[in-house]
């Protein structure tokens, strides 16, 4: 990782939380309770992946900076909401997210299920505003998130994730899993950055879809690897989940190894892809590693 790369992620990082800050209501607005706890959950931690890649998916095609601030922060808000929930009692039951109390330890379930609710309405709500897209690429932006959140995206692969508990599901199942729960966001994330900017061609299109399969993959190998690896402390959550609630992951059906070997596959295909990007790929280049090579 080099200094300019770190330059830029920080201040992407510290853009994004004001963003985020400004797009929800203060935590002194009626209902407050509610409020303060989607503050809660979405400020003040996290790596902030998906704004990272909807920016620098945006810098490839010149994108409109208010409009990829709104679709970074919406896509983070998903994300945000995917998390609370993920947590709850009757999903992964997990006491432990961004370093503090999940959710609904925090304040109480209710309150973690309406934090996930009113996240996402905000999300849409964020996308929604007028910016100086033309309309039509702003209903296709909608459409981009909607698709990859719901029962076809990352809702979906909840549902086989909590369906899976104690089976030994074929890598075919394990990839389509993990490409729904968590590779639809991040998918999302590089086609909302570039939609932002001018019309792509039909192989740009191709490339960064190769792109985006090949993080959105790598991104859950790894965080089933640092499941298996890392302590709890350093990961800001809870480590040995998996094994503990007997989930079927890429360390519990292909091993270590094999999965450390995969997402580093992942990553030189991520390159690849990239290929006919030339250096303006430089920042989804970097991401790639980051996803691949991080150690929280
Ligand atoms: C964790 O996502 C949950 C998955 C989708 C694997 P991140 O590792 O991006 O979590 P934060 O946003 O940095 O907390
Ligand atoms: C969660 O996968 C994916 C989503 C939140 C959509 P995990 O259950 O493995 O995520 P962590 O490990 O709790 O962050
Ligand atoms: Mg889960
Ligand atoms: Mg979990
Ligand atoms: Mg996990």
């Amino acid at each position: 990782m080099t200094a300019a790369f770190d330059d830029w992620m920080k201040t992407v990082q510290a853009g994004s939380e004001l963003d985020l800050s400004g797009f929800l209501p203060a935590a002194t607005v009626v209902p407050a309770k509610l409020h303060a706890a989607m503050r809660y959950a979405l400020l003040g931690g996290g790596k902030r992946v998906r704004p990272l890649l909807v920016y620098a998916a945006g810098a490839l095609f010149d994108a409109d900076a208010g409009a990829l601030s709104r679709a970074a922060a919406a896509v983070e808000m998903i994300h945000a909401y995917s998390l609370v929930h993920d947590d709850m009692p009757c999903m992964d039951d997990d006491e432990l997210r961004r370093g503090k109390p999940t959710v609904h330890v925090a304040y109480d379930e209710a309150t973690a299920l309406l934090v996930g609710d009113a996240l996402q309405s905000q999300a849409f709500m964020v996308l929604a505003e007028a910016t100086a897209l033309p309309p039509a690429r702003q209903m296709a932006m909608l459409r981009v998130l909607a698709h990859a959140s719901g029962s076809a995206g990352m809702c979906g692969g909840q549902a086989i994730d909590l369906d899976s508990v104690g089976l030994s599901l074929t890598l075919e199942q394990l990839e389509q899993m993990h490409q729904l729960k968590t590779g639809a966001l991040l998918r999302a994330s590089v086609v909302l950055g570039a939609l932002a900017g001018k019309e792509l061609d039909a192989a740009e299109l191709q490339a960064l879809n190769d792109y985006a399969r090949a993080i959105g993959l790598a991104f859950q190998v790894v965080d089933d690897v640092l499941d298996a690896t890392a302590d709890s402390a350093t990961l800001g959550k809870t480590a040995g989940k998996d094994a503990a609630d007997n989930k079927p992951t890429y360390v519990s059906i292909l091993g270590l190894e094999p999965s450390r070997a995969l997402a580093e596959k992942l990553r030189l295909d991520a390159h690849a892809a990239l290929a006919p990007f030339g250096d303006k790929a430089l920042r989804l280049r970097e991401l790639a590693d980051l996803i691949v090579q991080r150690k929280a």
